[in-house]
C-alpha cells in the first residue's frame, strides 16, 4: 500500500519560489515505485515534478504530485565516433553536462547551467547558445500513465521543434519520461558562433579550444544575463521567441526600423520577445512582490512572497500589450499549472 504525504508545500520545489500546496505528494526512485504510485493516482489530477524550473504554480495542486528521483548514468554502447549514454530522468541536467565534459564526451557543453532534470529536457527540447538537445538525442524510455507500460521513443517519435515535443502536444499528460539516451561525440565539433561565446573565450584568455572552455564561457555569459533562482525566483524565459513570416517581418521593420530578427528556414524570422517586451515598456517594472527583470525583460521574477496567480496575470497583461503594439501573440514557454 503506497502512502503519500499530505498538504505538502511546493515552495522548495519550484524555482519561482511560489507557495502552493500539493494535496498528495510522493517521490519515486525506481520504475516499479512509479508504476505503483500511478496505480494509486488513478484518474485524479497528476503533476510530475522535476526541478520545478519551468513551472508556474497559480494555485494549490488538488491532486497527486510525484517527484522524480530516478538516478544513474551509464554508457550503453560505443562506436568509433560516438558514445551512447543512458541517463535516468531524475539526474540534474547541469551535473550531467559536467560529467560529460569530465569524460570528454562532447555535444552538450553549450547547454551548461540550464536548471532542471534530464527527464524534463526532452519535454521542451531544451536549447541555448546554438544547440538543442535534439542534436544529441538518441531515444528515451517513458512510462505510460494510463497503463504503467514502458515505451521507447526514437527521435522522430518525439517530434522535436523549438521548445516543443510530442509530450507537450498530442501526448501531453500521458507519459512520465524515465530515462534518456544521448549520442555524444568522441571528437568535439565546436559551436562558438552564437552570441558572445567567442568574445567571452577571448576575455577569459583561452587559446586552445576545449569543451570545458566552451562550457566555462557559456556559464559566464549566463551568470551575467540571467538571475540566479537561488537569489531571485524565476523560471528563465517566460515566453518563446515568436516566429513570423518574412513578409510580415518586413512590414514590422518599416514601422519599427530597429526591430531585430533572425532569419530561419522556410521564409520565417525569429524576433526576440525580450525586445518586444522592452519596447512595450515593461523592462524592470516592479509590482509589489513580482516584476519584470531589469536586465532581461523575458524573465518574470518573484522577489519572495509573490503569488503565482499574480505572475500569470502580469504575463497576460504583457502579452496583450505586445499584441496591441506589434500584432504578435507571445506564447508562454513556462508551464502554467
Ligand atoms: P519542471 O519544471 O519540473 O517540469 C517542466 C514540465 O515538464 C512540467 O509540465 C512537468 O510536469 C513536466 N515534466 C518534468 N519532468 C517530467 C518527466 N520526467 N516526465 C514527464 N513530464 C515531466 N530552458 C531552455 O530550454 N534553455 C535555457 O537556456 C533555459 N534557461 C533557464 C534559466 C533559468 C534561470 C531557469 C530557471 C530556467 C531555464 N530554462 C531553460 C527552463 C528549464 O530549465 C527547462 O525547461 C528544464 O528542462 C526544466 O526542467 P525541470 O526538471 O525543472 O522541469
Ligand atoms: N533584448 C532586448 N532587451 C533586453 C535583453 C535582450 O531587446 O533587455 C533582445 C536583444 O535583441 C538580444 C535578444 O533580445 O539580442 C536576445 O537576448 P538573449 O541573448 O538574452 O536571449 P533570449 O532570446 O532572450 C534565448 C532563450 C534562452 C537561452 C538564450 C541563449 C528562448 C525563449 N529563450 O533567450 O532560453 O538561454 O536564448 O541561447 O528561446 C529559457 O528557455 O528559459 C531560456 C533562458
Amino acid at each position: 500500500m503506497t502512502t503519500f504525504s499530505e498538504n505538502v508545500s511546493l515552495k522548495p520545489f519550484n524555482t519561482f519560489g511560489i507557495e502552493a500546496k500539493a494535496s498528495q505528494f510522493q517521490v519515486f526512485s525506481s520504475i516499479p515505485e512509479l508504476q505503483d504510485l500511478l496505480n494509486s493516482v488513478g484518474a485524479s489530477p497528476l503533476l510530475i515534478l522535476g526541478g520545478g524550473s519551468n513551472l508556474l504554480l497559480t494555485q494549490d495542486f488538488k491532486g497527486y504530485v510525484l517527484k522524480n528521483e530516478l538516478k544513474g548514468i551509464s554508457v550503453i554502447k560505443e562506436d568509433e565516433d560516438h558514445v551512447f549514454v543512458e541517463v535516468q530522468a531524475g539526474e540534474n541536467w547541469h551535473e550531467f553536462v559536467l560529467h560529460a565534459i569530465a569524460n570528454d564526451w562532447a555535444g552538450i557543453e553549450n547547454l551548461s547551467l540550464i536548471p532542471g532534470t534530464v527527464g524534463a529536457a526532452p519535454m521542451q527540447n531544451i536549447g541555448a547558445y546554438g544547440i538543442e538537445i535534439k542534436e544529441v538525442f538518441d531515444s528515451l524510455k517513458a512510462v505510460e500513465i494510463a497503463t504503467g507500460e514502458v515505451h521507447t521513443f526514437n527521435k522522430e517519435a518525439c517530434q522535436f521543434g523549438y521548445r516543443e515535443s510530442v509530450f507537450k502536444k498530442s501526448l501531453k499528460g500521458k507519459y512520465v519520461i524515465a530515462s534518456v539516451v544521448f549520442r555524444l561525440n568522441k571528437t568535439p565539433q565546436f559551436n562558438t558562433s552564437y552570441g558572445a561565446i567567442q568574445e567571452t573565450l577571448q576575455e577569459m584568455g583561452v587559446t586552445g579550444l576545449s569543451i570545458k572552455a566552451v562550457s566555462d564561457a557559456v556559464i559566464k555569459i549566463r551568470q551575467s544575463k540571467l538571475p540566479d533562482p537561488n537569489e531571485i525566483g524565476n523560471a528563465g524565459s517566460f515566453f518563446k521567441n515568436p516566429e513570423v513570416e518574412k513578409i510580415d517581418f518586413e512590414g514590422l521593420k518599416a514601422e519599427f526600423p530597429s526591430i531585430p530578427g533572425y532569419q530561419l528556414p522556410e521564409n520565417k524570422v525569429k524576433i526576440p520577445a525580450a525586445w518586444l517586451i522592452e519596447q512595450a515598456g515593461w523592462k524592470g517594472k516592479t509590482f509589489g512582490q513580482i516584476g519584470v527583470h531589469k536586465n532581461q525583460p523575458l524573465v518574470l521574477v518573484n522577489y519572495g512572497q509573490g503569488k503565482g496567480a499574480d505572475l500569470r496575470d502580469l504575463a497576460f497583461k504583457i502579452r496583450t500589450s505586445v499584441t496591441q503594439k506589434f500584432g504578435i501573440e507571445l506564447t508562454p514557454e513556462v508551464n502554467i499549472i
